[in-house]
């Protein structure tokens, strides 16, 4: 029996040992890199150096951030910066402006404020980096990737295979063109649905783009219910609390259009691709009802902004923002709250019905 504890005791000892290495190890993510494409809910500083009003680089912005206002449009964290949390990341990942060598291999965001499928869309707010150029830009980082794999294309493609990528577009391509008639000509040249099919042309080109240059786990997001915030609430109605339901029809047709495309991507048309449509529209309407069940007390008006719901101007420069954000849902006039950003990372994430990420979820996603 004296060798039977002796075994016991040393078995044990070897399980104290590995698990103490396991738990010494830095913590690793679920996938070694994270590339991000989109507009101002994602943008993390993209826009900082360039000629524009969309910009966000300063206080308040980024008053629940611990690096201050950094050119994120929120108070804290944006969607894409809870996501990479969820997925393990220890560190944020880095504006496609500032980020070179090795750090490349993490991932990218080039992601930009105003930024559309279309070229001319955010035209009226001043420079931008459009989707497409987000591509192109992608395109360079990835031979700039090549060295670290010793020219091996073979070894650049299976470590791309692992990435996560992830795109939010659409929301300016109404916002900033298709309902600015005063500035652009497309709601003349187009109808309602015509547009939204036109858009979904370019972004089906866009996304196939990223799939030849190596994607293959995407999450495409759908535009939110952009008729509902508070700069529409104060735009179109004298009621503070009515959506503006054109808008929002017209933003259910385009998604509509792209819950189809992630079908035909998945379903044959990119060969080894898992794409993921994420339903911001029901998250947004979803968040938005259940307002209070989940911590929010205030749905229709921007914690820091100037005018009828704090929503005719966005947040302007040193001013004071509400005192308690996360009670929020909105920060300013067009972008969520640090704490919206999380109850929606958190849903997409882990979510068990197909409502907010089809057909898996993020986490799903992550592990093929
Ligand atoms: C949009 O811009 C890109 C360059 O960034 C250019 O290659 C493309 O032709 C432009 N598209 C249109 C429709 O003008
Ligand atoms: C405001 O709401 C009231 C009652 O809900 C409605 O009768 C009125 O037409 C609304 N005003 C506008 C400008 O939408």
């Amino acid at each position: 029996m004296k060798g039977f504890s002796e075994l016991t005791l040393s078995a044990g000892l070897v399980i104290f040992w590995l698990t103490a290495k396991v738990y010494s190890q830095p913590r690793q993510p679920q996938v070694p890199c994270f590339f991000i494409f989109g507009d101002s809910l994602v943008d993390n500083g993209n826009n900082n150096g360039i000629l524009t009003l969309a910009r966000a680089n300063y206080r308040p912005y980024g008053i629940d951030f611990p690096l201050g206002p950094t050119g994120r449009f929120t108070n804290g964290r944006t969607y894409v910066d809870a996501l990479a949390q969820l997925l393990g990341f220890t560190t944020y990942i880095p504006p496609s402006a500032r980020t070179r060598g090795r750090e490349l291999l993490r991932g990218v965001n080039y992601a930009s404020g105003a930024a559309g499928i279309r070229n001319e869309t955010g035209d009226n707010l001043g420079d931008h980096t459009s989707m497409d150029q987000q591509v192109s830009s992608f395109a360079d980082t990835v031979l700039q990737m090549r060295r670290f794999f010793r020219g091996d294309p073979n070894a650049l493609n299976s470590y791309l295979s692992k990435c996560i990528f992830y795109s939010g577009m659409g929301s300016n391509d109404y916002l900033n063109n298709y309902f600015m008639p005063d500035f652009y000509g497309t709601s003349s040249d187009y109808t309602v649905k015509a547009y939204a099919d036109v858009l979904l042309q370019d972004y089906s080109r866009q996304l196939t783009q990223l799939y030849t240059l190596g994607a293959r786990k995407a999450i495409v997001s759908a535009v939110g219910q952009i008729g509902c915030i508070p700069y529409q609430l104060a735009r179109y109605h004298g009621n503070s609390s009515r959506c503006n339901e054109k808008i929002n029809m017209a933003i259910s047709m385009f998604n509509s259009g792209l819950r189809k495309l992630v079908d035909r991507f998945n379903g044959g048309q990119l060969p080894g691709a898992k794409f993921v449509y994420l339903d911001s529209y029901q998250s947004t309407s979803d968040l938005y009802k259940n307002a209070a069940s989940s911590g929010f007390e205030v749905v229709d008006k921007g914690c820091c902004g100037v005018g009828r719901n704090n929503g005719q101007i966005t947040c302007l420069p040193l001013q004071q923002p509400c005192a308690d954000r996360s009670k929020y849902l909105f920060w300013d006039a067009f972008h969520p709250t640090e704490a919206a950003n999380i109850a929606f990372a958190k849903n997409s994430f882990s979510s068990q019905t197909q409502s907010y990420a089809y057909p898996i979820n993020i986490q799903q996603l992550a592990m093929l």
